[in-house]
């Protein structure tokens, strides 16, 4: 399984729709994952795990340690894919600790740096680093969220940040909160607005092979449909949060697995298994699930 690790709730950014300005249950902190914990857990669960782990928060890199926690993880055959905005990195750092870094995605809402500024708060730095990221040659992948704001460039920008990244990723943004949804939500947009975006993306679907995510996306937005097969959250991934707790989803806080301070590793993953079966996916799928399906 791959677990999702939220390194941290802190965040040098500020986006509007973020999750964490739209749940009750999460609110941004200064608190961060503990590494002996985690370390402990990843070594004594290492036969359920596969050999990439993902890192996100908040900012992953705002955490000090994360980049040393990088360069060991090789040690225990395992690589990060990380989930980062981007903004603050140190580059040395960066390059000292590739050998553990499988891949880096990182959020851009739009290829126009102002309007990426705009729905993506303080993301300056964000172009400039990804440019180094580049040069470096890692493997980028960069998630563009979709919103009132941007749904009409979609094809621009997919077309205009595609040389910097192997993979493009959009997904519609999930918002709870009615002014946030009524602010930034597309599903309450025209129908023919939609299916104008959703022509603009099909060259990108079929480029990306996200053919069935396209497929779900479509349905879901023009027709009020869930995906009927199951989610692998829980099955194929599962989410260790930045206090330790261990659940099959980011939603489902009501299925916790254990916590890494105190619980055995082969519980934890026994207790993911047996509560896999009461997720009943895909029936719990909201608009915040399109990027874990
Ligand atoms: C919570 S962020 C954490 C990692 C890092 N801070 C970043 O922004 O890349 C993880 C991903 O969730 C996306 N995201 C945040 N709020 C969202 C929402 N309400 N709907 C859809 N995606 C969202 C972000 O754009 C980012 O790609
Ligand atoms: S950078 Fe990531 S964690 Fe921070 S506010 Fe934006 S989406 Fe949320």
């Amino acid at each position: 399984m791959i677990p999702f690790i939220v390194m941290t709730n802190q965040c040098n950014s500020g986006c509007f729709y973020c999750f964490y300005n739209d749940e009750e249950e999460l609110s941004f902190g200064k608190e961060a994952i503990n590494k002996k914990s985690l370390k402990r857990f990843l070594v004594k669960a290492r036969e359920d795990l596969s050999d990439e782990i993902i890192l996100t928060g908040g900012e992953p890199f705002l955490v000090p340690w994360s980049y040393d926690f990088i360069k060991w993880l090789p040690e225990n055959n395992m690589k990060a894919s990380i989930i980062t905005n981007l903004i603050n990195i140190n580059k040395e750092k960066m390059i000292d600790a590739k050998k553990g870094i499988k891949k880096i995605i990182t959020s851009i809402d739009h290829h126009n740096p102002k309007v990426n500024n705009i729905l993506r708060k303080g993301s300056g730095r964000t172009r400039e680093n990804l440019e180094f990221m580049v040069e470096q040659g890692f493997d980028i992948q960069i998630n563009v969220v979709i919103t009132k704001i941007n749904y009409k460039d979609v094809r621009a920008i997919y077309t205009n940040l595609k040389p910097y990244a192997n993979k493009i990723f959009f997904q519609p943004v999930g918002l709870d909160n009615p002014e946030l949804q009524k602010k930034y939500g597309i599903e309450d947009l025209p129908r023919e607005e939609l299916e104008k975006m959703l022509i603009k993306l099909a060259p990108w679907a079929k480029q990306e092979n996200y053919n069935l995510h396209y497929m779900r996306m479509n349905s879901y937005l023009l027709e009020g449909e869930k995906p009927f097969a199951p989610c692998q959250m829980g099955k194929e991934i599962f989410v260790i949060d930045y206090d330790g707790s261990i659940a099959p989803c980011f939603r489902r806080h009501d299925l916790k697995a254990g916590n890494i301070h105190k619980d055995e590793p082969e519980i934890i993953m026994k207790n993911l298994r047996d509560n896999y079966e009461k997720l009943d996916s895909p029936s719990c799928f909201t608009s915040k699930c399109f990027p874990l399906y």
